[in-house]
């Protein structure tokens, strides 16, 4: 495999997974505990919203492995997770896929890591190509009459799957499928005192908030699975969003939050919504909210930090940056990787985003000399950054609306091409 292909995907919060038991240590020894030149599977079960997939990733963090996810869905098929080969310009080239490359970087690495996010809507016939990884360490692959790509005996390569169980509609796994992982842990929601620690360290708010907060969100879980007059479970997830949000945001905006986020999100439809909010009311959540948040509107404990670049760092950054442009521009070959007038393509940003996003993340960061950031918040009433990182939806905004600026900043400001 050539050198420009690495993935790095690497996740930069604050806190990973917080283990509600030992379920992370278990993990963690039982991955050390497999042989080498073995692909070894979990399967992770439990409602949506556990951190099963923050779960996997901080597991691939511990061993410093690259990770690749796949968004479990019937309409992947077998070439777009295996990769296959392409004639291109009278060439054959292989395009990879998440599972040749986290095969190619375990057999160069030591250990890597795939984490298949509802891995039961991945249709029969695409789970089939994971068994002979799981039971036989290679694939066959269905693009070159099942050519076999193998894993190394030195390295390992570990699949996580997760499961959201109750959701409907979607394919079993195969029996013979699911037999070949090794360990099916079961992740629940968290006991109270962990949820509450949970939502103060991920979203970094006030203690006395994330209390309120779990103590409603527990009590419309138990309505929900009393009289079944909620469909929409409560998640942790939700408990840390809304934290996060309420506690960034005046408090003047504490009743939009709590319809918007609560009420219409977990409500399927007006009677739902009553109920939720008679839930509320009875807790007095909005009250006691009110109580805990300050005036100024910024409850957090942990203030987001502005970093101010100095010139030398601006310059690492852009050069680093250049460095993977080059093997943007190599790997999708000249014509291809960039528009007639040398514009960007959605594809450049892409594939950055997939394969080298801290470089990407911290480029961005510079278009902040320009105030960008600002109009951004103007435009959208959104952060640029989340826990200190860009987000993906501030590029998206500068790719479809400041695109002159854009394209400006890239060749001019901070020049790449
Ligand atoms: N045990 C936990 N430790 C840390 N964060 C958690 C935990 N459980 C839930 N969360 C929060 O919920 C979010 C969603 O978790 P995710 O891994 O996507 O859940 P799932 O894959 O189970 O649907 C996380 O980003 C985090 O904010
Ligand atoms: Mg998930």
């Amino acid at each position: 495999m050539e050198e420009s292909i690495i993935l790095i995907s690497q996740n930069r919060s604050n806190y990973g997974y917080i283990q509600q038991n030992d379920e992370f240590d278990y993990l963690k020894n039982l991955i050390k505990s497999v042989e080498e030149g073995t692909c070894m599977g979990v399967l992770l079960h439990g409602p949506p919203g556990t951190g099963k997939t923050l779960l996997a990733i901080t597991l691939a963090n511990s061993f410093n492995a690259h990770y690749y996810i796949i968004d479990g869905s019937p309409d992947l098929d077998r070439r777009d997770i295996e990769g296959y080969w392409e004639l291109f310009k009278g060439e054959t080239r292989f395009n990879f896929g998440p599972l040749t490359r986290a095969i190619e970087d375990a057999n160069k690495k030591g250990i890597s890591f795939i984490i298949i996010n509802e891995v039961n809507a991945i249709r029969e016939s695409e789970q089939i190509s994971l068994n002979s990884l799981l039971s036989e360490n290679h694939l066959n692959l269905i693009s070159k009459g099942f050519e076999r790509y193998e894993l190394n005996p030195k390295s390992k390569l570990v699949i996580i799957g997760t499961l959201n169980k109750g959701v409907i509609g979607i394919n079993k796994l195969q029996e013979a499928f699911e037999d070949r992982f090794i360990a099916s842990p079961e992740i629940d929601y968290p006991i109270k005192p962990k949820e509450i620690e949970i939502a103060t360290k991920m979203s970094g708010c006030d203690r006395k908030l994330a209390e309120i907060v779990v103590d409603a969100a527990r009590q419309i879980r138990k309505q929900a699975t009393k009289d079944f007059s909620i469909t929409k479970i409560f998640s942790t997830r939700l408990v840390v969003n809304f934290c996060l949000v309420v506690s960034s945001m005046p408090p003047k905006f504490l009743r939009n939050n709590i319809e918007n986020i609560i009420i219409n999100k977990l409500g399927e439809n007006q009677e739902e919504k009553k109920s939720i909010a008679m839930i509320l009311d009875g807790k007095m959540f909005e009250s006691k909210l009110r109580g805990v948040l300050s005036p100024e509107g910024n409850s957090k404990v942990i203030q987001e930090e502005e970093i101010e670049l100095s010139e030398t760092e601006e310059q690492r950054i852009i050069t680093n940056m250049k460095k993977h442009v080059i093997k943007y521009i190599h790997f999708y070959k000249q014509d291809n990787a960039l528009k007639k007038n040398g514009g960007i393509m959605w594809k450049f940003i892409d594939w950055f985003w997939c394969y080298n996003r801290k470089t990407f993340q911290d480029y961005i960061f510079l278009t902040k000399k320009k105030g960008l950031h600002e109009l951004y918040k103007k435009d959208t009433g959104k952060n640029y950054l989340f826990r200190g990182e860009i987000t993906l939806n501030y590029i998206k905004w500068l790719y479809r609306y400041k695109k002159q600026e854009l394209m400006n900043f890239m060749k001019n400001d901070s020049p790449i091409f």
